[in-house]
């Protein structure tokens, strides 16, 4: 019997790193919520309502659509992140590079939708 379990914990061990090689659609698991990402680094240049700080050149976030916000987070984070995009985020692109080497990465559609519920204005 004790041969027995030896024989299936040892398939079970070749089973489970068999998976080494992950599909690229892998669920990407992040250090913080948006909401921490957003109150420790984001908050500095885009206010604790996301209306904006005007000495740091933020912009508000609160008028865009969740589907706006997706599309600068995504163009921001793409070309941040190294993949080169032509855009007009190169401010924030090389922001989100600094905050993505401290941990501070975040899912879009999360994010997205985190700054529309907490601060959008137009709704
Ligand atoms: C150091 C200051 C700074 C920090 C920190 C910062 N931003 Fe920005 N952000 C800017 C500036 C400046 C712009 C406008 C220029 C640009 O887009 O490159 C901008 C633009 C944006 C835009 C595009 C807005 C638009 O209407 O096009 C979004 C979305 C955004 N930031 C989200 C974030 C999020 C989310 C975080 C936190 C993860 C963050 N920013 C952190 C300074 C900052």
């Amino acid at each position: 019997m004790k041969k027995m379990n030896l024989a299936l914990s040892l398939i079970a061990l070749v089973v489970l790193s068999g998976c080494g090689d992950k599909p690229k659609s892998e669920v990407v698991t992040y250090k913080y919520t948006p909401d921490q990402v957003y109150k420790e680094t984001c908050l500095h240049c885009h206010g604790p309502k996301g209306e904006g700080v005007a000495e740091k050149k933020g912009p508000a976030l609160t008028k865009q659509s969740v589907q706006e916000l997706e599309m600068s987070l995504f163009d921001i984070k793409n070309g941040g992140l190294g993949q080169s995009t032509a855009t007009e985020h190169d401010v924030m692109e090389h922001n989100m590079k600094k905050l993505a080497e401290k941990g501070y990465d975040y899912d879009i559609k999360m994010m997205a939708n985190y700054i529309h519920n907490t601060f959008n204005v137009t709704k």
